[in-house]
């Protein structure tokens, strides 16, 4: 039997993607996974460097996971990802333990260094590639009901908060064709969902060829219901894509729009490349478009010279803008990004007052638009067993709404309509609606 991996996700989808990409590569040159870190000859944290606390959990967990290395020193530890390219050699400082550490575009790397290391110094791996993409590597999917599917990676943004392009690169995008024999592939394999991912999904280019025409591909062929892409960047929605969007019923009625602050001012020191007017325009046709369509953020609160009054935009467009959901960070200073420069003017009590405001309010709001939906049908895709019991299934709604409902006629992979009848912030809660409306239930 081969050597035994055990690979740990920290962070976004692009990480879950690539470390389907790892274990595929590993797999292909004879490591097996192993079910835990405890019959693990390799242990492997894939991670992110997004904001500090991302790292200090990683590092937490690494001191754990020594304590393995001692009980068997032929145990490998290594570092992969963001936080590997962010710090390099300097995470040896603090984790003088580790065996390797290898950033993003340095994975076709990891079977030769496993198979080299006898083991005497620390490999280091942290070239960026301006080609790199694995577009030969077959991902090890989990089987399931949602293909991840990375159609570009790194960044040429620069938000100045930001770390991504620092750690993942430049832009750079998969051709057309063989990500449409992936996504063929994974309808074959029993998929019925793919999402798109990248940095800047919407910034895909193969030659002449945009995002627009990509998602439009997909989204005829057969036996892919449903479409999703993350996380586009505002300043990138071209008419084309609206387009798409409008008239491709797989694609789903919901984006994942990150907002950061709806104040001018702080937009422009984020070098965000919108103004507030031209989001929210965005927004608007995008309604137009598509009716019914759902919207979630992401926001950064105490960003350098964030004045109550900035603060208080970004409160008042969270009512306006009506999003489904917001993910909501204080913001962290990234060494070697623009805004890391930037004195902090916003002490930490400020900012966590800051952060939990905005969290309270969207709760409310995510609560009133959830239950909205009480009384009316929606379509989920069912992903399997739900939390609340046995004959409970759990999906999501085209709105990538997590909707739960008692049967036991369903299995993962169908597609069912169901009546809301009651809800949470995040979950809708109903009942499987074989064709005849449900009259709209007494707590709406
Ligand atoms: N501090 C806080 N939040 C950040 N994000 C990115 N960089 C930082 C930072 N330095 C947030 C942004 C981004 C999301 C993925 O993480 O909101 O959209
Ligand atoms: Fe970071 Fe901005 Fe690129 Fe998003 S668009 S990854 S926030 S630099």
């Amino acid at each position: 039997m081969g050597r035994r991996v055990y690979l740990e996700t920290y962070g976004c989808q692009m990480n879950l993607a690539d470390s389907e990409i790892v274990l595929g590569h590993l797999g292909r040159h004879g490591f097996v996974e192993a079910g835990s870190e405890l019959e693990a000859d390799i242990i492997l944290l894939n991670t992110c460097a997004i904001r500090e606390h991302a790292e200090e959990r990683v590092v937490g967990r690494l001191t754990q996971l020594l304590s393995l290395k001692l009980r068997d020193p032929r145990v490998k530890l290594g570092v992969l990802g963001c936080m590997a390219q962010h710090h390099r050699a300097h995470l040896l400082d603090r984790l003088p333990f580790l065996d390797f550490v290898l950033g993003p575009d340095e994975y076709r790397r990891l079977p030769a260094i496993l198979e080299r290391q006898g083991f005497d110094d620390p490999t280091i791996e942290v070239r960026l590639g301006r080609e790199e993409t694995y577009a030969d590597v077959a991902p090890a999917r989990r089987d399931g009901v949602r293909a991840w599917v990375s159609v570009m990676r790194g960044c040429d943004k620069f938000c100045s908060f930001c770390i991504v392009p620092y750690v993942r690169g430049r832009e750079r995008s998969l051709p057309l064709p063989l990500l449409l024999g992936q996504v063929s592939e994974a309808a074959r394999a029993g998929f019925r969902e793919v999402v798109f991912l990248g940095q800047t999904v919407n910034a895909y280019r193969d030659g002449d060829l945009d995002f627009a025409d990509l998602l439009r591909a997909a989204a005829r062929v057969a036996g892919i219901l449903r479409i999703r892409f993350t996380s586009p960047h505002p300043s990138g929605m071209t008419d084309r894509i609206l387009e798409v969007i409008a008239s491709e019923e797989t694609v789903c009625p919901q984006v994942h729009l990150p907002l950061q602050s709806a104040s001018n001012r702080v937009l422009e020191r984020m070098q965000r490349g919108y103004t507030i007017e031209q989001y929210d325009r965005l927004l608007e046709r995008l309604r137009r478009a598509r009716p019914g369509i759902e919207f979630s953020t992401d926001i950064i609160v105490g960003f350098p010279g964030e004045t109550e009054h900035d603060f208080q935009t970004t409160v008042d467009y969270l009512r306006h803008a009506g999003y489904d959901h917001a993910f909501s960070f204080a913001y962290s200073p990234r060494e070697g990004t623009r805004a890391a420069r930037w004195p902090e003017t916003v002490d930490r009590e400020e900012k966590r007052g800051r952060l939990q405001a905005v969290i309270e309010l969207q709760e409310r709001i995510s609560l009133e638009r959830s239950r909205a939906w009480c009384g009316r049908p929606v379509e989920v895709l069912v992903e399997g067993p739900a939390k609340r019991g046995q004959g409970w299934l759990s999906g999501k709604s085209a709105q990538f709404k997590t909707t739960v409902f008692p049967s036991t006629r369903h299995a993962p992979g169908d597609l069912v309509s169901v009546g809301v009848r009651d809800a949470t912030a995040h979950t809708l809660i109903g009942e499987v609606a074989d064709g005849p409306r449900l009259e709209p239930s007494a707590n709406a």
